[in-house]
């Protein structure tokens, strides 16, 4: 029960690894708020969570990143963890790609994660709190046919290391989880581009199965809690050793 008196928000919690991590989070004791555009899949993640409180919108409005974070508060008083899990992929020749898949793919995974870090942060000094973003070996390694997704995975990195370095002198702790394949819908609509070139994609592509999202759930309820104290500014692999060599 490490999250015992911790209210936790999830972005992403209709599907996938945002699920699973509100289902483990409740698990040990914390109160979850959780955070999707797909109402239905997030009424289902509250359900199967015994009932949390939620609220439905489209993470690439700044204005709804403040809301969902002030709603949040407003709803439990406080709040001790933000995870930016919210995410989309696309694969296309980068030639291919045009400014308004680009910029969507922008501002669902590199500018919502800016902005609730934004919004939460003042909450989360009063609370001793952290942040966990859910970056991708994607934003540790170039990859062929997916330079958005990767720009934008990049961009989280970058966003999880200099945070910890602003708020080194506080209590403030902020990391990224970066897996590779993980077995949710992400994964499963994910299509190559005709004519892609497979042995570009053979260094990422792994010798072993999928991870499953309960997976980072159980390496996201360590990180978040008091037991990694000395955790800030990390990069975590959960990538089967896809960048390993
Ligand atoms: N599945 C993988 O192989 C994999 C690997 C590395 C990193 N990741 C990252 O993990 C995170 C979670 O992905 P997942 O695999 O669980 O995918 P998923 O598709 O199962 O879940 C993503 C959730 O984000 C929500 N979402 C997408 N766009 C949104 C928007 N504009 N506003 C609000 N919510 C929005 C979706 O509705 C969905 O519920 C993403 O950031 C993804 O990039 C996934």
């Amino acid at each position: 029960m490490r999250y015992e008196n911790k209210v936790v928000l999830v972005t992403g919690a209709g599907s996938g690894i945002g699920r699973e991590i509100v289902l483990r989070l409740t698990s040990e004791g914390a109160t979850v708020f959780g955070h999707d555009r797909d109402a239905e899949r997030l009424a289902e993640t509250s359900a199967m969570a015994g009932g949390i409180e939620t609220r439905v919108g489209d993470v690439t409005s700044p204005e709804e990143c403040k809301e969902a974070v002030a709603a949040c508060v407003a709803a439990h008083g406080r709040l001790d963890v933000l995870g930016n899990v919210a995410g989309i992929a696309r694969s296309e020749h980068f030639l291919d790609v045009t400014v308004e898949q680009y910029r969507q793919m922008m501002a669902v995974n590199t500018d919502a994660a800016f902005f609730f870090c934004q919004a939460a942060i003042p909450h989360l000094l009063e609370t001793d709190g952290n942040i966990v973003n859910i970056a991708s070996n994607a934003g540790v390694m170039g990859q062929a046919y997916t330079v958005a997704y990767c720009t934008s995975k990049g961009a989280v990195v970058q966003l999880t290391r200099a945070l910890a370095m602003e708020f080194i002198k506080t209590k403030l702790r902020v990391n990224a989880i970066a897996p590779s394949g993980v077995n949710t819908n992400l994964i499963k609509g994910f299509q190559f581009p005709t004519g892609a070139d497979f042995s570009l994609m053979q260094p990422y592509m792994g010798h072993r199965p999928l991870s499953e999202a309960s997976e980072i759930a159980g390496l996201f309820a360590y990180i978040a809690s008091d037991e990694a104290r000395s955790m800030t500014g990390a990069i975590i692999n959960v990538d089967n050793g896809v960048t390993a060599g």
